[in-house]
């Protein structure tokens, strides 16, 4: 059985101060967590975050990577860089580098394939706009953005890979995708998965969702046959609600 992951989006949101105390803070409430946890922070936190994430739960990942090593990229970050510190993981990809800073299908699965070369696990993010789903392409559009991003991967890569099923029009919205949309999107993503990979894989990739999750609906979302989480945005922002969000993935056996 798949284990459900949770990540936290900080975007552009938190102080070195702010992260250190969030992370003193969470590391209690969730030592005995069923599930997995992550905060992606800023850049210029990730250090500190590091440090005080050290001998917890938590883990530590970074909201985005260039796909060169090193060279002259004024402002980028590499994987290099990253794994250098002792960064796990990071997402690739979010609709946000794709709308405001020109990432594309192909950039994605350039900086997918440089964070396995660095031994950081991606959190991929797919999801379609309220235009597309209106016009009844979501399936088209996350299937093609899954096998675009993925291209090239061994299997073994592609299994270690967490997709984060992220719909725009839901994304710092409040609209949560209904649980049973949301599912049905997913496993259209496991099935895109098991066409090109097989069965196998397809049962073992981590799937996520992501758009206004809170404490209200986490608990019904991860009850579905193929929700494996939630990449969380504002509400992991918030100490007590995002406890809450973890712990509703499960108590401890
Ligand atoms: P919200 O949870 O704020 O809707 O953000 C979702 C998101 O973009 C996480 O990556």
């Amino acid at each position: 059985m798949r284990k459900k992951v949770i990540a936290g989006n900080w975007k552009m949101n938190m102080l070195p101060n702010e992260a250190i105390s969030f992370i003193e803070g969470l590391s209690n409430k969730v030592e005995n967590a069923k599930a997995e946890v992550i905060l992606c922070v800023p850049y210029t936190d990730l250090f500190y975050s590091l440090l005080t994430a050290q001998n917890t739960k938590i883990k530590i990942g970074a909201q985005n990577m260039h796909w060169e090593e090193n060279g002259a990229y004024t402002g980028e970050v590499s994987g290099a860089m990253l794994k250098s510190i002792g960064v796990e993981y990071v997402i690739i990809g979010h609709s946000e580098r794709r709308q405001y800073f020109a990432e594309t299908d192909e950039t994605v699965n350039k900086k997918v394939k440089a964070a396995f070369k660095h031994e950081l696990k991606p959190i991929v993010c797919v999801g379609e706009t309220l235009e597309q789903r209106e016009a009844g392409k979501a399936e088209e559009i996350i299937t093609t953005q899954t096998s675009l991003a993925l291209e090239g991967l061994t299997k073994l890569e592609v299994e270690n890979t967490i997709i984060a099923y992220e719909p725009i029009w839901a994304i710092g919205t409040g609209k949560t995708a209904t649980s049973e949309d949301a599912n049905n999107s997913i496993k259209q993503i496991r099935n895109k998965i098991k066409q090109l990979y097989g069965e196998e894989v397809a049962q073992k990739v981590i799937i996520q969702y992501g758009g206004s999750v809170k404490a209200s609906n986490s608990k019904e979302l991860f009850e579905t046959s193929d929700i494996d989480g939630a990449l969380v945005g504002g509400a992991s922002l918030k100490l007590e609600e995002f406890e809450k969000i973890v712990s509703s993935a499960g108590k401890p056996c």
